[in-house]
This record gives C-alpha cells, structure tokens and sequence, in this order.
C-alpha cells in the first residue's frame, strides 16, 4: 500500500505516521526528518537545505526527488510505505508519479488532513520530542504520563525543532497554501483524494484514517 498524508505545517502528519505504521507495518518516509538528519551530519545535502528550513521555504525539488527515489528502493519499502511530507509541489507529484509507474506500483490514496490555520501555529510551538527515541509530545495537547520522562523509553532529554518559532510557522503556513494546496486538485483530478478532519483529537484522527485505510 502507498500512502500520502497530505497537510498544513502542523496538521499531524507525523503524529499520525508513527500510528499507522505501527499498525499497518508501512514504512513511513518523512522528507523533513530525513532533511533534519542531513543538517544535523553535515552532510552536502543538509548543507544545502538548512537555510531553505529555517526561513519556511521549500528546499528545492530536485534535493527531494533524490532523496526519496533513493529511499524507496530500499527492501523495507517493499510491502508499501507512507509518505509524510512528500510531494509539496506539484512537480514533486509528477516526479512521484514517474517514479511509481516506473516501478509497477500505484498510489493507493492521498490522505488530506484538514486543519484550521489558528491551530496551527499552537500546535507547531507547543511542540517537543523524546531526544533519545523521537516519540513526539506537547505542552498541551500530549504530555508524557509523568512530566519530564518519556512513555516510550524513559529518557529525560527533549528537543524543540528550530524551525518551531512563531515566525518561521507563519512562512511555512504561506509556503503551504501557495506551493502544496495545488496538490488537491492534483490528487482530487486522479480520484485518490480523502479528506479527513484533522482537527479532530489524535485518537479519532487515527479513526478517520485507519476508515479511509480499510475501504481501499
Ligand atoms: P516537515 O518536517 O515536513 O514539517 P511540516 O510539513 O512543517 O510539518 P510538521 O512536521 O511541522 O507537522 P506535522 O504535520 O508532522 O505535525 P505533528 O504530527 O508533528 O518539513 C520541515 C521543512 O523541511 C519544510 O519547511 C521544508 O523546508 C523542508 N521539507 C520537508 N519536506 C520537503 C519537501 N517535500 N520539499 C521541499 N522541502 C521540504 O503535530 C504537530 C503538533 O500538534 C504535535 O505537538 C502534536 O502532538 C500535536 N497534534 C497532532 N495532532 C493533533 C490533534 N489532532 N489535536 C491536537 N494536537 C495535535
Ligand atoms: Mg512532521
Ligand atoms: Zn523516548
């Protein structure tokens, strides 16, 4: 199964990813992690994505394209995996759909996850995770069980994401509605689009998508 969750800065993507995949044993490939791990080693790639990250802009589609026709021609993508992320431009979408067609696969569906912008940007600052295990928190909405300890694996060590300040968000809002809002109609065109509520609590979320999951 190959999956896209399509949504604003914030939306629950990854919060969502890290469910179904344990549920539904998909890989998930989030483009932004994988950029987050190459500036933070250094590497050529991460060289060149830091300041598109940190200003809100995209980093450029060819960087991403690479990255991801590489990642999924490893052995963990073979029974399907889960894009978070990827695509955010419609190039981005007619790379992918290239890169599929060449391999025999077909996108099963594209998951929109509809968040109003407001709750966005509390959403984005609230949020924190586990520096040992990447198990996502926040202030408000996700507190660990006991405060300052990780559920998952006991770590007292957190990061914030340096791109979570207030006027990074808003940049990173304007990036989405102007490059990757495209995408719906794209997707909407080729009768693969599902749009869930994403304003919905985490759990109902992981409701609503698991529905859309099973009806495939
Ligand atoms: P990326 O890492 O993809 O960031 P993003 O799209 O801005 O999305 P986020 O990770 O911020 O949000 P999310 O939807 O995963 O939400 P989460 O589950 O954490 O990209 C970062 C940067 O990398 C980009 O700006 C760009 O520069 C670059 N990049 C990446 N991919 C690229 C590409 N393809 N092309 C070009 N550039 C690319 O949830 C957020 C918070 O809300 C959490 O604290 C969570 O606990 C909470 N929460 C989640 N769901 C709910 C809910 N239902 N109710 C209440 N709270 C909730
Ligand atoms: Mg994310
Ligand atoms: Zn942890």
């Amino acid at each position: 199964m190959i999956i896209i969750l399509l949504g604003p800065p914030g939306a629950g993507k990854g919060t969502q990813a890290t469910r179904i995949m344990n549920n539904n044993g998909l890989v998930q490939l989030s483009t932004g992690d994988m950029l987050r791990a190459a500036v933070a080693a250094q590497t050529e790639v991460g060289k060149k994505a830091k300041d598109f990250m940190d200003s809100g802009k995209l980093v450029t589609d060819d960087i991403v394209i690479g990255i991801i026709a590489d990642r999924i021609e490893e052995d963990d993508c073979k029974s399907g995996f889960l894009l978070d992320g990827f695509p955010r431009t419609v190039a981005q979408a007619e790379a992918l759909d290239q890169l599929l067609i060449n391999k025999g696969l077909k996108l099963d569906a594209v998951v929109e996850m509809k968040v109003n912008d407001e709750s966005l940007v509390d959403r984005i600052t609230g949020r924190y995770t586990c520096a040992e295990c990447n198990q996502g928190y926040h202030d408000t909405n996700l507190k660990p069980q006991k405060a300052g300890v990780c559920d998952s694996c006991g770590s007292t060590n957190f990061n914030r994401r340096s791109d979570d300040n207030r006027e990074t968000v808003v940049s990173r809002l304007a990036t989405y509605h102007a490059q990757t809002a495209p995408l719906l109609p794209f997707y909407e065109a080729q009768g693969v689009l599902k749009t869930i509520d994403g304003m919905a609590d985490i759990d109902d979320v992981t409701v609503q998508i698991n529905d859309v999951l099973k009806q495939l």
